[in-house]
């Protein structure tokens, strides 16, 4: 049949006289043949280079035998060209298209719209396209409303430094860009919205990692009248939905819920990776008495000592082990106490320290058996357990337990604390965000115990990453001002910032909670992605710079005085190779 296929010239291939063109586009490769007997025509296809734009008009036949590539879905066909249109030459490009050539990131940056035409981002932008779609069905079916909030907006609570936008029209003044809708979400449910959902940027300024960039992506939802199961229900459908799309699998949904409590007390992290196992056992009461004074002044002063086993982790060199101890020292940690359990019984520097009783009740507390090691950490229940919840993590990276990549270990961690203590400024600050409600029956300790009130929040975890967190809010003004009181928020500064928000929660706002879902996150891990810039059409490095464009960039002196923006220091300019 007659076709016109449009597309680049992916390679291309002289073979006794006769030409063979790879065409490529969205949808993949096509094989182009240029036959000598039309001079004009092979002429121009000789002229064809990589990267080239070109319209072949031709026929659809089918290879000939022994010409059929069983790899290639359009393998069993080619087109016979009968005109060649140039839309567009190229030049030399700075690297090959093809996904077996090695490139540089920054180069990658540099000319992303090359980089886009590569496979592997092509797939992936493909199908975090499709996940999006996947997940505004799921919402629309539930009958979510899709609503914008604002770009140009107040400061928000989520704790990053805020982008400012200056205004013109009032001098001095800024806007902030959102580091989410969270305000705005609440308000929607105050305006009888009951149902909204958003795919939606926000803007953090703050270091970036792998997986934060400074501009991300949010599937933001709340909802009315709804409790924490509510909630978790929806996002379990929407992960798996995404999954699905992802992946082509299911995956389970009623995923596993631990405590914060328990997540921390077993792991060391609120957000564990159930990859793998290396739990952490509680020996306080074990050592209560013991006389390693390390340990006993610890446990005297309220604090805690557990151990990480490692199941044999006995044949660790010294040398391992000085490098693990390295490893907790750059987290905080004073050292690394461990223990081996030989044939001739347990063996370390710290030994000598403890009673046969005491080092059998060790072994049997931990599991430990012969050959395994265990390390130990002793110090206040968060600093000690995030050091074995950081050594954990370590420890399986380094001893590869993660053996299938296609593992998916999803599971939700709940009843936060409310509070956090900021021991440096002796003042309690939220573990989420201001509006999240405290539990119930828990309530009553904001006065007498603000440290042990429980959340109504949630965050959903994949393999060590948080993909979202949520949260039943606080909807009645009173409560809300009790909770800016111990944030110690004055009910000035508290009206100045989020004033709208308290004013609309004694008009009758209803219940509700919700979530946010990081998109980028979650693309990148369905999509075996170590960093959320290969799902990010125009991702920026991690000094915030966008190598193609250029950004940010020095403006002119016009519209600095326009915006009465006075520039003390002069801008570093970022050219495209900072
Ligand atoms: P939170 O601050 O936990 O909650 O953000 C929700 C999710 O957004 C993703 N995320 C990021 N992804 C990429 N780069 C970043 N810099 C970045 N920061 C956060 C994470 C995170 O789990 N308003 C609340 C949600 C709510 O309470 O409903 C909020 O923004 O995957």
């Amino acid at each position: 049949s007659q076709v016109l296929a449009c597309g680049w010239v992916d390679c291309y291939r002289n073979h006794g006289g006769v030409l063979f063109l790879d065409l490529r586009d969205r949808t993949g490769l096509v094989q182009i043949v240029v036959q000598p007997d039309n001079p004009a025509l092979f002429a121009t296809g000789e002229t064809l280079r990589s990267e080239f734009v070109v319209a072949v008009s031709g026929v659809v036949r089918r290879r000939p035998d022994g010409t059929i590539n069983a790899n290639l879905p359009t393998g069993e066909i080619e087109i016979l060209a009968q005109g060649i249109e140039i839309l567009n030459a190229s030049q030399t490009l700075p690297f090959e298209i093809s996904q077996y050539s090695h490139v540089s990131e920054e180069v990658r940056l540099q000319y992303r719209y090359l980089d886009l035409r590569r496979p592997r981002l092509q797939r992936n932008l493909i199908l975090r396209h499709k996940i999006c779609q996947a997940i505004r069905a799921e919402l629309n079916r539930e009958l979510f409303l899709e609503i914008q909030t604002p770009m140009l907006t107040k400061s928000t609570p989520e704790g990053a430094r805020d982008y400012l936008v200056p205004s013109r029209l009032n001098p001095g003044s800024f806007y902030a860009l959102p580091q989410s809708p969270q305000i705005f979400k609440q308000i929607l449910m105050v305006g009888g919205m009951e149902k909204y959902y958003q795919i939606v940027r926000c803007f953090r300024d703050e270091d970036l990692r792998s997986d934060r960039q400074p501009e991300f992506t949010q599937i933001d939802i709340e909802m009315s009248f709804a409790d924490e199961s509510d909630v978790m229900i929806l996002t379990e459908k929407l992960v798996a939905a995404a999954f699905e799309v992802a992946t082509g699998k299911k995956c389970r949904l009623l995923m596993r819920r631990v405590t914060y409590q328990e997540a921390m007390d077993r792991y060391g992290s609120d957000r564990p990776d159930l990859r793998y196992g290396l739990e952490i056992t509680d020996l306080s009461e074990i050592l209560k008495d013991c006389q390693f004074q390390v340990f006993a002044n610890v446990l005297k002063s309220n604090g805690i000592v557990r151990a990480l086993r490692f199941p044999e982790g006995g044949s660790f060199s010294r040398s391992e082990i000085d490098n693990l101890t390295q490893f907790v020292i750059r987290l905080g940690a004073k050292g690394l106490a461990w223990m081996k359990f030989t044939a001739a019984g347990a063996e370390s520097n710290i030994v000598k320290y403890f009673t046969p009783a005491e080092l059998t009740a060790i072994a049997a507390a931990a599991q430990a058996k012969e050959g395994d090691i265990l390390f130990f950490a002793a110090g206040p229940w968060k600093g000690a357990l995030s050091i074995l919840g950081s050594l954990r993590q370590e420890l399986a990276k380094r001893n590869q337990l993660i053996k299938d990549k296609d593992q998916f270990e999803f599971l939700w961690v709940t009843d936060f604390p409310l509070l956090e203590k900021d021991e440096k400024e002796n003042r309690w600050s939220s573990m989420h965000h201001p509006f999240t409600a405290p539990q119930a029956g828990d309530v009553a300790l904001l006065d007498s115990a603000p440290g042990k009130v429980r959340a109504r929040a949630y965050d959903i975890v994949l393999n060590g990453t948080e993909l979202g967190g949520g949260s039943i809010r606080i909807h009645r003004g009173d409560l809300q001002k009790k909770v800016f009181g111990v944030l110690g928020v004055n009910e000035e500064s508290a009206k100045e910032k989020f004033g709208f928000l308290i004013d609309a929660l004694n008009f009758g706002a209803p219940p509700h909670g919700g979530i946010a879902l990081g998109l980028d996150r979650m693309v990148a891990i369905f999509l075996g992605e170590d960093s959320i810039r290969d799902t990010i059409a125009f991702p920026k490095t991690q000094k915030g710079v966008c190598l193609m464009s250029g950004s940010p960039s020095p403006v002119s002196a016009n519209q600095l005085k326009e915006l009465s923006i006075n520039v003390h220091k002069p801008l570093t300019g970022c050219s495209a190779s900072s």
